[in-house]
């Protein structure tokens, strides 16, 4: 039987981080662990959201093309994924030409089906979270990430998500299991109950996305294009409907309401279930871009091992739950559990079976109470593992590994190997046979979350059949072979000091860099060319890049009576710092709210010590003080002059 899982497919404008590889973590042991269930096949899709005004400003920001922008970046992805071990079978990105056929055929359909219509929407738009936002007046902070909002006004074509509150709460009624866990369920129910608007699926004013096969210039709203991903990456392989939809919880309401809705629409299979994970938080909030506090994997690999980066994440948040990620906790936790836990067994398992028996594994029938909390153990864990309660699961699996540390010191093997008689040499082979068998069914059951290191200890077992390909019916106690030579023996996880998490701390900075370079940075525009005669043609002017920017805060630069020091907000993660001559016009508490013209490509420039990036564009009169360039219209932060 099929299983077919995903991940959020991620916004390309900025690269992993612990937040957004959280999910794809999770997702890679759900596929490892359903493969040992039995299914086959099981086809992980993960993948690049491309299109959005944040990826196109970022384009125009780095001077290039969307599409080159978003090549790179989806480049960039996939090499994190590949360090971090990520077994995926789909890489979807939504400037794939399949993907735009799938959804200008979902579209069609759902427009059959007389679920479309056109109409007109005047509000607030937040271009961060590419969303329309109720109930705030444009201009006010967003209440989702507390940027500010944009006034819009467009011609779109509409989705009748109106039409389906009874079809998705009989949804949710009949199918408990769609949406987990259930606290998330019960929130989209109250969702749904309050009723639900239309929503808009179409954009007028952006030019990087799908095209819509109507008449006129309309683009898909990304959400609609987003979530159709999911099919288009299976399109020829039978796998549809998803059996999982691994998400973090802030995107829960685009998958629990609007694409059912999309898919009831067009008469398609609906996904089987939709789980929600935490966020992993970070000096107290949630880990992203935008706050400035993330944390890259990259460096922690580098240090540490994806694997124990797997386990800290998977073992210490209670998935569904948020959790802390700190430097500390982690290599405390790699320390007690990984390095004296699990390493520590399986080294001296294997040193004892290597120094008492010349490296060969006893033929025994093992401890019959070891034998019986080994299939308690895997009973216990199954359960957990099946309700993606991966935490609790793997607390059992540690639990057996004291049990074992505990046994195997009971049983004193160090006094038994000095004992020569028959009786003391039988509860010796009984002693090594157990704790070896008790390491295979610990590895088979780490191998989801940690493939590298359980497959490391498999091998040190002188297991023959790839770890890869155990099922749990390979579990049953005693399956260890008797007679079977152990490996050469290497330690997995050696112990760590604080230096470790000077070297992570060290190397982010280093990453965080390269990062910026690769997401950031673009050409620098060559100077125009000009004709001689002082014109320049259209391209020319293109590459000065202007934009409507709203002050955040100004003060006066000590020293310097005609600098203001000022954070612009042009749309962008975080507000510029821009200095500028215009202190003698216009005092600091004028300026705040104020609405201005900023050239944002310009090189960065030091004033009085302060880097400025980017100038505000004032008429200069001949002797006279400068006047800043406005409008008499309400415009939104951040769109361009062209
Ligand atoms: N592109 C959309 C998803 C479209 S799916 C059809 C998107 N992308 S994202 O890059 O912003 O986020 C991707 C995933 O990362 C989301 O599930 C989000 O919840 C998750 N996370 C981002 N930061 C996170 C944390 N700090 N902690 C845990 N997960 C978080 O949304």
């Amino acid at each position: 039987m099929k299983y077919y899982l995903t991940t959020p497919i991620y916004y390309v404008n900025a690269a992993p981080h612990l937040g957004t590889a959280y999910s794809t973590f999770a997702a890679d042991l759900i596929k490892r662990f359903k493969k040992m269930e039995g299914y086959d096949p099981v086809v992980l899709t993960t993948g690049s959201d491309e299109h959005s005004l944040k990826v196109e400003r970022a384009a125009t920001a780095a001077g290039v093309n969307p599409l080159a922008y978003t090549t790179k970046m989806a480049a960039e992805f996939i090499s994190q994924w590949a360090k971090l071990g990520i077994d995926y079978d789909h890489f979807i990105r939504t400037s794939d030409p399949k993907h735009h056929e799938m959804v200008r055929w979902l579209f069609e359909r759902c427009t059959k089906n007389g679920y479309i219509y056109k109409g007109s929407y005047t509000g607030a738009y937040c271009v961060s979270d590419e969303a329309y936002v109720n109930d705030v007046t444009p201009g006010e902070p967003c209440p989702q990430c507390g940027r500010p909002t944009e006034t819009v006004t467009e011609e779109n074509y509409f989705f009748k998500l109106s039409a389906f509150q009874k079809p998705l709460l009989e949804l949710y009624e009949k199918n408990p299991g769609f949406v987990k866990p259930d606290h998330r369920r019960n929130e989209m129910i109250a969702f749904v109950q309050q009723g639900l608007n239309d929503l808009s699926i179409t954009r007028t004013s952006l030019q990087w996305g799908i095209p819509a096969p109507v008449a006129d210039h309309h683009v898909f709203y990304v959400w609609f294009d987003a979530l159709i991903s999911y099919m288009s990456a299976v399109k020829d392989d039978n796998l549809w409907p998803a059996d999982l939809h691994l998400i973090g919880k802030d995107i829960l309401r685009f998958h629990a309401v609007y694409w059912p809705a999309f898919l009831m629409a067009a008469e398609l299979p609906l996904p089987k279930q939709v789980f929600a994970h935490g966020w992993i938080l970070h000096e107290d909030n949630k880990m992203s871009k935008s706050r400035g506090n993330v944390v890259r994997p990259g460096p922690i690999v580098d240090v540490v091992g994806a694997d124990a980066l797997r386990y800290f994440l998977l073992r210490e948040i209670t998935f569904g739950q948020d959790g802390t990620f700190s430097y500390d906790a982690l290599i405390q936790r790699y320390n007690a559990d990984l390095a004296n836990g699990l390493g520590n067994l399986a080294s001296r398992t294997l040193t004892m079976i290597h120094q008492y028996r010349a490296g060969i594994i006893p033929d025994s029938p093992g401890a019959a109470d070891i034998a019986e909390a080994a299939r308690r153990t895997t009973e216990l864990t199954m359960d957990a593992f099946c309700d993606f309660n991966f935490s609790r699961g793997l607390e059992t699996l540690w639990s057996f590994i004291s049990a074992i540390d505990k046994f195997i010191v009971e049983r004193a093997p160090w006094k038994l190997g000095k004992d020569t008689s028959p009786q003391a040499q039988n509860m010796l082979d009984e002693t090594l046979y157990s704790a070896a068998e008790a390491l295979r069914i610990l590895c088979a059951w780490t191998y989801p979350v940690m493939p590298n290191s359980a497959r490391n200890i498999w091998i040190q077992l002188g297991m023959r059949i790839p770890i890869e390909s155990i099922t749990f019916a390979d579990l049953h106690w005693g399956r260890l072979p008797a007679g079977q030579k152990i490996g050469s023996i290497a330690a997995v996880f050696p112990r760590l000091d604080a230096s470790a998490i000077v070297k992570m701390e060290h190397l982010e900075v280093q990453e965080k860099a390269r990062q910026a370079a690769l997401f950031g940075s673009g050409k620098p525009a060559a100077a125009p060319a000009s004709d001689g005669a002082g014109k320049i043609t259209i391209d020319d002017f293109v590459k000065v890049e202007l934009r409507v920017g709203q002050v955040v805060s100004a003060e006066r630069v000590k020293g310097a009576d005609k600098l203001l020091h000022m954070k612009i907000d042009i749309g962008e993660e975080q507000p510029r710092t821009i200095v500028a001559g215009i202190a003698e016009s216009y005092p600091p508490e004028e300026m705040l709210g104020r609405k201005v013209v900023i050239v944002a490509n310009l090189l960065p420039r030091k004033l009085r010590g302060i880097e400025s990036n980017g100038m505000i564009v004032a008429a200069s009169l001949e002797g006279g003080k400068p006047v800043l360039a406005g409008f008499l219209e309400d415009v939104p932060v951040g769109a361009r002059l062209k």
